[in-house]
């Protein structure tokens, strides 16, 4: 019994000594009062293996009342380095075409745990079986399995309140694994801790979202006032609303979707080849036929996102060494065709589903907040996703303030602990648009605070 004991201590503190990140250049791990772990986290049954990079808490770390965030980004097939490095970790390419990394002093692990997961297994450094088609629920069932992975590794972090948090297609990926976290804690004796969810310009519906991106971009000039979207709104699988999509993106390609005043960084010829373009853009904007999310790779990039800082540093084999990550697989932002493919069909309707069965436990905190720059996943949009919940409202419209008593943006309450916010002048990536309010929406929701 007692030699049982002792091995297993010995193997946790292995994987945890053995994925113990040392330096992240230009900073020495030495230096910081806090660790970072990086390596895999396998699914032993199905040769999957996960890329994880835990970023301990500034505070105390044998507080088990430190929140243990898991962040994951969208896509699908987009990872969660994206988080780490640019908008919610320590260490982050603090403007957008800084080439070095910087310390974020609104880094989330000054008051939680972080942990990032490239998932599915076909995105990053992750391993995947080739051939595989991802899709929600086998994602979700995955991400499970890798949470308590991640528990049978690091124990000590099994009593800490659990928030899941993300963006974009996260508002897929978010809803669905709480769901099964909470049908694994009615059926187990060890119960997950989950306390909530935070998604970011998160998808809820595709049905409508090519409606509200036309919308928007209307309300904001970004299309003429005479751009005629009637076709759109009177049937979104139209081929007429087809074609008043291409128009559209022929109009806006300069345009970053994704923060509609921020800078659009392109190459020439990508630029030059329209129908190209009108690819990337039906794939990033998520128009996909039969309303269902439908992606292989991303191999004609991500439309106007810097994205030759991150993919360099992480990259470079030195850096993937200090990661303990595979040296063989070349990291995109997005998952490309070069080592390994991607496909991925969703099951979208049933985002509204689980969300409204989330409300109705009226145990998790919701928080959704949306960056109203962003043209991708509009707040408009959002918002139309919660008239149709079923869902009362308990708080009027109200302005919050933050950075002085400027203007933060704008917030609804709902029963059943829901709360909806728009952060002014933040884009897609509100973390990194906006690190000073996404930090303090982040705090406050912790703590179950308003704002
Ligand atoms: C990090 O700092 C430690 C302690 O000062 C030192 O021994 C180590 O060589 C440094 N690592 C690098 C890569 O500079
Ligand atoms: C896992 O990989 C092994 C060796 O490549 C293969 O024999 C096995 O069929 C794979 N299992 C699954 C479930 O894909
Ligand atoms: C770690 O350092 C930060 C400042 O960089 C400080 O705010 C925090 O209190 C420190 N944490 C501990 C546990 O000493
Ligand atoms: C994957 O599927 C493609 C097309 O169906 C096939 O050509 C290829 O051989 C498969 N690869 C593996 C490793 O099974
Ligand atoms: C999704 O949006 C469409 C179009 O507005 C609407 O008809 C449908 O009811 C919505 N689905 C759900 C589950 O709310
Ligand atoms: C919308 O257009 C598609 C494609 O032309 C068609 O199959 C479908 O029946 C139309 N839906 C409605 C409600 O008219
Ligand atoms: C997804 O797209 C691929 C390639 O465009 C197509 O072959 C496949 O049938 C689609 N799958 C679904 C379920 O629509
Ligand atoms: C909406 O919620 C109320 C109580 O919260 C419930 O009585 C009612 O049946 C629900 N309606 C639908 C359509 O689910
Ligand atoms: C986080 O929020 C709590 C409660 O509002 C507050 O006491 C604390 O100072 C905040 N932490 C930081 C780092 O702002």
């Amino acid at each position: 019994m007692i030699q049982i004991l002792i091995l297993t201590i010995v193997h946790i503190n292995g994987l945890q000594m053995e994925d113990k990140v040392s330096y992240l250049p230009p900073f020495n791990m030495s230096d910081q009062n806090f660790s970072i772990f990086s390596g895999y986290l396998s699914i032993t049954n199905n040769n999957q293996s996960f890329h994880y990079v835990f970023v301990q808490s500034q505070l105390n770390n044998l507080d088990i009342n430190v929140p243990l965030v898991l962040w994951l980004n969208g896509g699908p097939g987009c990872s969660s380095m994206i988080g780490f490095l640019q908008e919610i970790g320590p260490f982050v390419f603090m403007n957008e075409d800084d080439e070095s990394l910087q310390f974020n002093e609104y880094s989330w692990n000054r008051v939680a745990h972080l942990l990032f997961l490239e998932s599915p297994s076909g995105v990053g450094f992750s391993h995947n079986p080739l051939n595989i088609t991802f899709n929600d629920q086998q994602t979700a069932d995955d991400n499970l399995k890798i949470i308590q992975e991640f528990y049978s590794s690091y124990p000590e972090y099994q009593k800490n309140p659990l928030w899941l948090a993300g963006e974009s297609y996260g508002g897929a990926y978010i809803p669905l694994l709480a769901e099964k976290i909470k049908k694994f804690n009615d059926l187990e004796v060890a119960v997950i801790n989950l306390k909530g969810m935070m998604i970011g310009n998160g998808v809820t519906n595709l049905t409508h979202l090519p409606i509200s991106q036309l919308i928007y971009q209307k309300e904001h000039q970004l299309l003429p006032p005479t751009f005629d979207i009637t076709g759109c709104e009177k049937n979104v699988t139209s081929e007429e609303c087809e074609n008043i999509n291409y128009d559209a993106w022929k109009i806006t390609k300069r345009i970053n979707p994704y923060d509609i005043y921020g800078y659009c960084y392109y190459e020439e010829n990508e630029m030059e080849d329209e129908l190209q373009w009108i690819q990337q853009m039906k794939q990033f904007m998520m128009i996909h036929n039969n309303n269902i999310v439908n992606v292989t790779n991303h191999d004609l990039g991500v439309p106007c996102v810097q994205i030759d800082n991150i993919q360099n540093y992480l990259n470079d084999v030195k850096i993937k060494r200090y990661l303990h990550v595979d040296e063989n697989i070349e990291w995109f932002m997005c998952t490309k065709q070069q080592n390994k493919q991607f496909k991925y069909v969703s099951d979208p309707p049933i985002v509204m589903k689980v969300l409204q069965e989330l409300l109705d436990f009226n145990i998790y905190t919701i928080l959704l907040y949306n960056g109203d720059a962003d043209s991708v996943v509009p707040w408009i949009d959002t918002l139309r996703s919660l008239q149709k919940l079923n869902v009362s409202i308990t708080e009027e419209w109200r302005p919050y303030y933050v950075k002085n008593n400027q203007l933060g943006g704008y917030t609804q309450g709902y029963l059943n602990k829901l709360r909806f916010v728009t952060v002014r002048g933040a884009g897609h990536m509100v973390p990194q648009n906006d690190r000073i309010t996404a930090f303090y929406l982040f705090n406050q929701t912790l703590n179950e605070e308003t704002f």
